[in-house]
Order: C-alpha cells, then structure tokens, then sequence
C-alpha cells in the first residue's frame, strides 16, 4: 500500500544503478525494475542506460504511448523527491 512507500532523493536512486539491483524513475515514481530488465522489447541495454536515475525524459523520447505507470504498478517503490537541503 500507499504507507510503505518510500521519499526517495537522487542520491539514493542512484546506489540503485546495477543489474542485479536497478531501480529508475519515471514521471515522479520510482520503481524497481530488475525483474524487468530482460523482458524489455528495446533490450536490457537500453534500458540500464536510465539505471540509478530519472529516466522520464529518455522514456518519452523512445516511446511516450507506453503506460510505464501501468506496466510497473506492482515494481513501485515510492516517490522521487529533491535532495534534503543539508
Ligand atoms: C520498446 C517498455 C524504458 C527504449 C518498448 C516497448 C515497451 C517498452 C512496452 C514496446 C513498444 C511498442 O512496440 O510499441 C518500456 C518500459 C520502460 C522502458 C516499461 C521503463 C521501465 C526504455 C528506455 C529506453 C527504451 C529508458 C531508452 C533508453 C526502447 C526502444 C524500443 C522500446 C528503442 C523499441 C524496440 C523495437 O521496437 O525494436 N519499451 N521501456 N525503453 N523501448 Fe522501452
């Protein structure tokens, strides 16, 4: 549910930038999309190029009919948020 969502800033979206442990951002959500990767019909390569970071724009410029929101539902794992000011 809503409640186990996490506030995440880019640097913590960014330890998140391997094969075995990649999450990415679309659109303000962020989701895990490891379990994804090799079911990607543009291929795993293209898509770890937006591993560890927001891939909104990059994703809209390939393909901006896809539904990622939908796609991804259940790989969510919570909010893109600015870096707390230290
Ligand atoms: C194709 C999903 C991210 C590049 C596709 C298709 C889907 C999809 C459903 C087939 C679309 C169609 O045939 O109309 C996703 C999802 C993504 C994602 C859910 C996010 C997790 C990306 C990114 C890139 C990319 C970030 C580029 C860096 C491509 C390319 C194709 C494609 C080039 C075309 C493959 C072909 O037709 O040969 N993607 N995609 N995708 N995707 Fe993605």
């Amino acid at each position: 549910g809503v409640d186990s969502l996490m506030r995440i800033p880019p640097s913590v979206l960014k330890v998140h930038n391997t094969r075995e442990d990649a999450w990415s951002a679309f659109n303000g959500k962020v989701y895990n999309i490891t379990a994804y990767l090799s079911f990607h019909p543009g291929g795993e390569k293209e898509l770890m190029r937006v591993v560890g970071r927001d891939g909104t724009k990059l994703f809209a410029l390939t393909h901006a009919w896809v539904n990622v929101d939908f796609m991804l539902d259940s790989c969510m794992v919570g909010f893109l948020v600015s870096e707390p000011s230290s």
